[in-house]
């Protein structure tokens, strides 16, 4: 969800991950299993200096989620995405094409969303899909939080369910590109907390010095019972 979004949503991001292996002469069993522990490192280590990071949880307004599209959330999407400061104008035009290909083609466009609402105001929102042609794997294809509502829990408890419901619907991997940049340093500590791990790192891809980080969760088999998800 960086740079090239017009050119790189629809394309399924597992053939590139492949790029990505850390462990590359093990078998693949093994090498999962290893890179479940790093990532499981790096989970346990996020999770704590988050919890001694963490201000007190506010006591806002509770959230309402809403999955079903309206017409008019062709603009919020676009105020939202704008109001974040992260995103080209095309970028953001790409996130209402794909509000407009949902509104339009209903649940076989691909494109499934959850909206966070506050006193009737979306504070926040996410994107995903299956990826075609890759049973089981899913993209988390744009999420983003007001920035009056950042830092507040609203991107967990989005990202959370959002998962959920892929995992619902059958995700047993899920994806998520992001830029390397320095900009995108808070956006990769997010997915880091909430459990991704780096899988790819392709260098220069949006432009020179500029390079995709592919980020991705494993969907718990047990997760299926208990509805948290995991790495392992
Ligand atoms: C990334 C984003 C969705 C996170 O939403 P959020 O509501 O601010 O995140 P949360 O408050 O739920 O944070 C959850 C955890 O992520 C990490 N995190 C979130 N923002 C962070 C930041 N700016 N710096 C470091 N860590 C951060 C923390 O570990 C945090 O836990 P903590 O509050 O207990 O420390 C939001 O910041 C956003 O919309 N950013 C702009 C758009 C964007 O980058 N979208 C992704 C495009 S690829």
């Amino acid at each position: 969800m960086s740079g090239d979004m017009t050119a790189d949503t629809p394309r399924p991001a597992s053939r590139i991950q492949n790029g990505g292996r850390p462990f590359p002469n093990l078998g693949a069993s093994v090498r999962d299993f290893l890179a479940g522990l790093v990532c499981d490192a790096q989970l346990l280590l996020a999770r704590t200096v988050s919890r001694r990071g963490r201000a007190e949880t506010s006591v806002a307004t509770p959230l309402n989620w809403r999955e079903i599209l309206r017409p008019e959330d062709a603009g919020v999407v676009r105020r939202m995405v704008e109001e974040t400061a992260m995103f080209t104008k095309d970028e953001a035009d790409v996130a209402v094409e794909l509000v407009n290909e949902r509104l339009t083609k209903g649940p076989s466009s691909g494109y499934d969303f959850l909206f966070a609402e506050r006193a009737g105001q979306s504070v926040g929102y996410a994107c995903f899909g299956p990826i075609p042609g890759a049973p089981g794997r899913w993209d988390l294809y744009w999420i983003a939080v007001r920035p009056q509502a950042q830092r507040g829990g609203v991107g967990r408890d989005l990202l959370r369910r959002a998962e959920a419901l892929m995992g619902a619907r059958g995700a047993e991997r899920i994806y998520i590109d992001t830029s390397t940049s320095k900009k995108y340093t808070p956006t990769r500590a997010f997915y880091r907390a909430m459990g991704y791990c780096k899988v790819a790192d392709l260098p220069d891809f949006f432009h020179d010095g500029d390079g995709k980080a592919i980020f991705m969760k494993r969907y718990a088999r047990y997760s299926r019972r208990g509805g948290t998800l995991g790495n392992g």
